[in-house]
């Protein structure tokens, strides 16, 4: 192993929503110049990449996945010149930043479509997916039932059916075009040039299947080739993070086994089967999980996270797993979504129960792959079913027992701060915890720093070791002569396991003859196998 700059190996990274995230001048919305005042906070809890969702000028029907203009910056949010004292100040706190990069549609008042739908003759027209009579799949392949309804929509000033394989404001862009293509590196260059290190590309299946009416569905993986080639060209160490909930036997595809597609995806096989994991105390179906995204390339990476900026997507579990995990998690359909997922963050999926929060961050930051988390999730944030959709969980963040959680000193914010009995900013703020070392938000710094004292999670080999216990995951890990073995207990009951190797304890002074080791229900160990003068010998240069 030669290359030793793959940064994302190792990266803590943090997905933040600028406009739910600090309000500095005062109007209800979070802003630029509110999320660089908080980049100590940042710094502080370790994070080394921060993902910025979605930012750019936009009707924000779908908050913000609705782009009007790829090289703008909301007003709402400040200006360009905001967005380069960001990227400033981030490398100055030594993070990186990655962007959205949502390219698979447009917002339906982008100029393009406008342009396209009012004029024929516009180049825009093909630059969208067209058909003069309604295609026979037009009620078939919605994201989002049922409150989508159709993929293709009558557009009455442009006479003719439009794609979207999303909501109908998101109309599609033909991507196989070659100058939509040229377009989007056009986009990817723009965002280079102004200092970010990478794209977490929006809906990557979607951007490169066929589009038109009756077509056969075909992926061209070429694009993705395509891609990666323009990005390495023009900046050698960005990344492209695919958001592709795939089934384990198109991985490769997505990654390229040249290593020349996808640097990144997401784990969404993982991360339904932790949630299972979690419901069902079993964690077999987790191990199978793991070996069948085991395969990647040497560049590529996964990321894995507990929860993200949308709904907890339960589709590749069986029926009935997918039912416990409803059950346990989400009995009021009114946290259930669109059919498959949850609306809910995970602290009040775990009744904020903090043993069960602590085994599941310490299992994401065990997996082998580079940790996302969200923002909010360091404090143990809630949500609010009475908002609609995905909003539940998009409140704004809870800085302190300030009037609005600190978020804003306006009198109305964009949206409600979470202000319940249970996960209400007076009980669950960022200042509050800051103060208590026993807080959960020290408990995650405390984690992180360790994740990044164990490289051997994000460059090494790993094996699942035996146990002799379904509830009980032990992951080893083995990277340049050292190895690290992760154990989690996911059952309420304590288990005993035999390592059969001398283990030192990372995260506390019990350590391990190798005998026997019992772990307390929910419990978590972080072990180095041999002595920890170990730890020294192999650490990056
Ligand atoms: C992705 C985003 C989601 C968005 C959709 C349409 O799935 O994660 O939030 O609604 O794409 O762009
Ligand atoms: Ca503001």
């Amino acid at each position: 192993m030669l290359i030793q700059d793959l940064w994302y190996k190792n990266a803590v990274v943090y997905c933040v929503n600028v406009e739910r995230f600090v309000d500095a001048n005062g109007d209800g919305i979070g802003d630029f110049e509110g999320l660089m005042r908080r980049l100590d906070y940042l710094a502080g809890l370790g994070v080394t990449c921060l993902w910025i969702l979605p930012f750019y000028p936009s009707p924000r029907r779908d908050d913000g996945y609705d782009v009007a203009d790829y090289y703008g910056v909301d007003p709402r949010y400040g200006t360009a010149g905001d967005f380069v004292e960001l990227m400033h100040q981030a490398r100055e706190h030594g993070m990186r930043v990655i962007v959205d990069l949502v390219i698979n549609h447009t917002s339906i008042q982008h100029p393009w479509f406008r342009d396209a739908r009012a004029n024929p003759k516009s180049k825009y027209r093909d630059w969208y997916v067209w058909s003069k009579k309604r295609p026979r799949g037009w009620n078939k392949g919605m994201v989002f039932p049922p409150v989508q309804t159709s993929t293709w929509s009558y557009d009455p000033v442009a006479r003719h059916y439009y794609f979207h394989r999303f909501f109908d404001f998101q109309p599609d862009l033909d991507t196989a075009s070659p100058e939509v293509r040229t377009e989007i590196k056009r986009i990817m260059g723009y965002w280079l040039e102004l200092g970010v290190s990478g794209f977490r590309v929006d809906a990557v299946p979607f951007v490169i299947s066929t589009k038109g009416p009756d077509v056969k569905p075909r992926h061209d993986f070429g694009f993705l080739r395509e891609m990666r080639e323009f990005l390495q060209w023009r900046q050698g160490d960005a990344v492209l993070f695919a958001e592709a909930n795939v089934p384990p036997n198109a991985d490769l595809d997505y990654f390229g086994d040249r290593d020349d597609r996808m640097h990144m995806m997401f784990n969404f096989v993982v991360n339904q089967n932790v949630f299972y994991a979690l419901a069902s105390g079993d964690t077999r179906p987790l191990v199978r999980a793991l070996e069948r995204t085991r395969q990647h390339p040497m560049t590529a990476q996964w990321g894995h996270f507990l929860r993200n900026n949308d709904e907890l997507d339960l589709g590749r579990l069986t029926d009935a797993q997918r039912q416990l995990v409803f059950e346990t998690f989400a009995p009021d359909k009114k946290a259930q979504l669109y059919g498959r997922g949850i609306r809910r963050r995970l602290a009040p999926m775990l009744d904020g129960d903090r043993r069960r929060m602590e085994l599941a961050y310490s299992l994401m930051f065990t997996l082998p792959g580079t940790p996302v988390i969200r923002y909010g999730d360091e404090i143990g944030m809630g949500d609010n079913l009475a908002l609609p959709d995905r909003q539940a969980f998009r409140t704004p963040m809870q800085w302190s027992a300030e009037p609005h959680g600190g978020f804003s000193a306006a009198k109305r914010t964009v949206l409600p701060v979470i202000d319940d009995e249970v996960f209400g900013y007076r009980r669950v703020n960022a200042a509050d915890q800051r103060r208590d070392p026993d807080s959960f938000l020290n408990w995650i710094e405390r984690i992180v720093r360790m994740r990044k004292e164990v490289p051997e999670i994000g460059w090494g080999d790993w094996q699942v070791l035996g146990t002799g216990s379904p509830h009980v995951l032990a992951i080893r890990y083995e990277w340049r002569g050292n190895a690290v073995v992760a154990v989690h207990n996911v059952d309420a009951k304590p288990h005993t396991i035999r390592p059969g190797a001398k283990l030192v304890n990372l995260l506390s002074d019990d350590h391990s003859d190798g005998h026997k080791i019992t772990i307390e229900g929910y419990g978590y160990r972080w072990y180095r196998v041999g002595g920890l003068g170990e730890t020294l010998s192999g650490e990056r240069a």
